[in-house]
């Protein structure tokens, strides 16, 4: 089998690379290196998997990503522009980045003589603000009214933000591809994602941000009260959630899948990921608060129900043991970390 991974060097991808590569595939990462990390991500899996290819490519050049499609069984799309804040400084390059980036994989995957399987990663930023929905402010947390369990796939749409439209693009082209050439597409619209090889930042990767920030004393800004809700996903349980949507593919092609931790595995922000950090790593973390941010939603949790109905697929692993073992490998790579952060200040 062969796989291409585009972003493979990223937080998520170099994941999606090891699984793969573990399981025999021959692993192309198509990445351009681009993220703060990716360069140690990438060098790790070369020693770990000589026989795995990289090329140094970037999905806005259509001929680049055809290249690279030719023979392969299985696409992962995760090369992306990742913050919002950058898509508001700079939207076209978000733009090319997500929505052409997106088209020219399409194409490239349209255009194939075996057409392979493509996993689009989405976000649940496609569903907007939801401000419309009822929101409770209790002790530690925002909660839903009306005892709502979480936002499944048939919301509505409401793109907000270029990184959400950039995002939001890709998203339903990938869907519409399948309905109108029969491609085997499946769409991820995932919620926050966390674990080992996030080099995370305040406008992106926040748990990571906040665990990196604890350890090396630097500040922590909180935007609002804290209280605000997410459902968090610790990244070994989205790789399992692509292996088994693969193995399904009967089923899940031509489908949109929410990804998140759920209910069981939301977390607020700060009232309730401070206790639990502070448990972990032994520290007491002072933060500093700020004015809310534009547009953040009070409370966002993902209705997991249809990947479960459709390939079986429920997260296991639950944000205590998941912080803990990000935060054994911050602690392990904290040099390597403080070097790009550095670097990029
Ligand atoms: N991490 C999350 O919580 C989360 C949540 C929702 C959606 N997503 C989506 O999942 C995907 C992967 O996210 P991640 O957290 O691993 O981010 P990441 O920044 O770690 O990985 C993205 C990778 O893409 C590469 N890249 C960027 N621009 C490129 C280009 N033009 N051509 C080729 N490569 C390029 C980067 O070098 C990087 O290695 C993204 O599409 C992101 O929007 C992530």
């Amino acid at each position: 089998m062969r796989v291409l991974i585009t972003g493979g060097a990223g937080f998520i991808g170099s994941h999606m690379s090891t699984y793969w590569a573990e399981q025999g595939a021959d692993v192309i990462v198509f990445d351009n290196l681009t993220r703060r990390g990716a360069k140690h991500n990438l060098d790790a899996l070369r020693e770990k998997f000589p026989t795995l290819t990289h090329i140094m490519g970037d999905v806005r050049n259509f001929d680049a990503v055809s290249t690279a499609m030719q023979g392969v069984d299985l696409v992962l799309h995760l090369a992306g522009q990742v913050a919002v804040t950058t898509s508001v400084v700079n939207p076209r390059s978000d733009f090319e980045i997500n929505a052409l980036g997106t088209l020219n994989v399409l194409e490239a995957v349209r255009l194939s003589k075996n057409p392979p399987i493509l996993f689009n990663f989405s976000t649940n930023k496609v569903y907007g603000h939801l401000d419309y929905l009822p929101v409770v402010e209790q002790e530690t947390r925002y909660a839903f009214d009306h005892n709502l369990k979480g936002i499944t796939e048939d919301y509505p749409l409401d793109f907000h933000s270029p990184y959400g439209c950039s995002k939001g693009t890709g998203d339903q082209y990938v869907r519409d591809y399948a309905r109108i050439y029969g491609l085997r597409n499946v769409v991820f619209r995932m919620s926050c994602i966390y674990g080992p090889r996030q080099f995370g930042i305040e406008d992106q990767g926040w748990l990571a941000h906040f665990v990196i920030s604890a350890l090396l004393d630097r500040p922590i800004t909180i935007y609002g009260n804290g209280k605000q809700v997410r459902d968090v996903l610790f990244v070994a349980d989205l790789v399992r959630a692509v292996a088994s949507a693969v193995q399904n593919i009967d089923h899940t092609a031509g489908n949109i899948y929410n990804i998140g931790g759920g209910l069981d595995n939301s977390l607020a922000v700060w009232t309730e990921f401070a206790p639990l950090l502070e448990e972990i790593s032994g520290l007491r973390i002072p933060v500093r608060y700020s004015e809310w941010r534009p547009g953040d939603q009070k409370i966002y949790i993902s209705d997991t129900g249809r990947a479960f109905q459709d390939f079986g697929w429920q997260p296991t692993i639950s944000p205590r043991e998941g912080v803990r073992r990000m935060t054994e490998w911050i602690q392990e790579n904290l040099g390597t970390i403080q070097s790009y952060l550095a670097a990029s200040s």
